[in-house]
């Protein structure tokens, strides 16, 4: 078959480029040799028309809402499968056997307490650090400790960093919260399962026996297969960046949390269930969707929009099943916040402005009112976000350095400033 090939005329010089494909989706412009070849840059801020990578992990059609996982979508892993094994085929690349999955369901279940002088790193924030700001500086802190696993050319010291960060970020997690509302750490329990063992080192105290619930275990653990990972985000594309120095997965990790943190970003779960509390009443929903349209006001519908998903969020279908189901469970079915969420979504959805911007709500919409009757503070929403992205951003991490193509990061620039001249003494100026 002919090579597909991309042709640039500038003045009057034309310039093939090839153009490759993948196994779905769009195909791309090779133009690595552009700048040798025309000694021109592209253009792009915001990458709204670049890939950055290929990439085997995680595929999005945002015009048709779909999202696959290794090729299964996600609507069939959060029904089906549970989030160590979501892990396994992220980290793996195939569903595991069930001897591949007790084995790994092992490794990471030995690998989930901290060692004891991290406890101090804690100690260190005000009772009302935000818990990102806690697991920015905690994770980053962890190359401090694992001095075994932080030489990224080894591959077991990465497999074992792996294994590490997906074990040890709910205990970090749940330590934050922890600590924040002024109780005492709580180990994790081996005999629980990942999820119930979160909700265990978040809600138990050592005064009284607890039991998890099940069913918001069941929850929780969907909420997790649900954020794992997303392809090239704000997030995963600031871990690749910082993984190209060879800088080691426990920064790299740090640099994504802190890039989730955003409210463009995963910041926007615990600013949509603000935004809700906000509006308050279903009456008061016409004023805020009048601001959102309005550009004078940088008002933004939190969990509205989408840069890849001109459709509906695969997972925001799926988050607002589980949340009717929790609330229901829960007792709280005619919670007012859902009646405003889901009301909001009727009235935006019918919306000129929102449908021709096809903006549909997001991951992050229904989220936080699931973690909200769950108990958590909506200080905590981002930072289960991040727990729950570990695996992706450390399945992306070392498939880039895998990569026989990796180079280091280092976009130029449009520069739009002065040009050279000379210093200019005080005398002078
Ligand atoms: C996540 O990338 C990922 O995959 C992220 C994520 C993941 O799993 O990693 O999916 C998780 O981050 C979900 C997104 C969470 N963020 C929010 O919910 C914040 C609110 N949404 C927006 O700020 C916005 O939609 C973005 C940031 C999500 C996407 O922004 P884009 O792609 O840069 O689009 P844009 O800002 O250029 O908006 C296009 C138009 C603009 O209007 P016009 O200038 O064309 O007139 O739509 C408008 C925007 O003003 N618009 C909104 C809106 N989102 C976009 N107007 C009102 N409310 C909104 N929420």
């Amino acid at each position: 078959m002919s090579e597909k090939v991309a042709k640039l005329t500038i003045g009057d010089e034309t310039y093939e480029f090839p153009v490759l494909d993948g196994s779905v989706g769009p195909s791309v412009i090779d133009i690595r040799s552009l700048y040798a070849k025309t000694g021109l840059f592209t253009y792009d801020p915001g990458y709204t028309s670049t890939a950055a990578c290929d990439s085997t992990i995680t595929y999005i059609d945002g015009d048709k809402g779909e999202l696959l996982y290794r090729g299964y979508p996600i609507d069939q892993l959060a029904e089906h499968s549970h989030y160590l094994e979501v892990c396994y085929l992220l980290l793996y690349g195939e569903l595991p056997a069930p001897k591949e999955l007790d084995l790994f369901e092992n490794r990471v279940t030995r690998h989930t307490m901290v060692h004891e002088q991290v406890h101090n790193f804690f100690r260190g924030f005000r009772r009302d650090a935000h818990p990102m700001a806690v697991m920015t500086g905690v994770v980053g802190a962890l190359a401090a400790f694992y001095h075994d696993s932080i030489d990224i050319t080894d591959p077991v010291q990465r497999e074992t960093a792996s294994v590490r960060l997906v074990a040890k970020m709910p205990t970090i997690a749940a330590m934050a919260y922890k600590y924040s509302i002024g109780q005492p750490f709580v180990y994790p329990r081996n005999e629980l399962t990942y999820a119930a063992n979160f909700l265990y080192m978040c809600f138990s105290v050592p005064a009284e026996p607890y039991t998890v619930d099940p069913i918001l275990a069941r929850a929780m653990d969907r909420i997790f297969t649900l954020h794992a990972d997303h392809e090239q985000n704000a997030s995963t594309s600031t871990v690749r960046l910082a993984g190209s120095s060879d800088a080691n997965p426990f920064a790299c990790i740090a640099a994504g949390v802190a890039c989730l943190w955003g409210p463009a970003h995963g910041g926007a779960n615990e600013a949509a269930l603000s935004m809700l509390r906000q509006i308050g009443t279903v009456d008061r929903i016409p004023e805020f969707v009048a601001r959102a349209k309005d550009k004078n006001d940088p008002f933004r519908l939190m969990g509205f929009g989408h840069r890849v998903y001109k459709n509906y969020d695969p997972r925001a279908k799926v988050m607002q099943e589980t949340a009717r189901e929790v609330l229901g469970l829960l007792g709280v079915e005619n919670n007012p916040t859902l009646q405003v969420a889901q009301e909001l979504e009727r009235i935006a959805l019918s919306d000129p402005y929102f449908v021709e911007r096809k903006l549909y709500p997001n991951v992050d919409f229904y989220s936080g009112i699931i973690l909200d009757a769950m108990g958590f503070p909506t200080s905590m929403f981002t930072a289960i976000f991040a727990l729950s992205r570990t695996v992706g951003w450390i399945a992306q991490w070392k498939e880039m350095i895998a990569d026989p193509q990796k180079k280091i990061g280092r976009p130029r620039q449009l520069y739009a400033g002065a040009i050279a001249r000379d210093y200019q003494d005080m005398g002078s100026r």
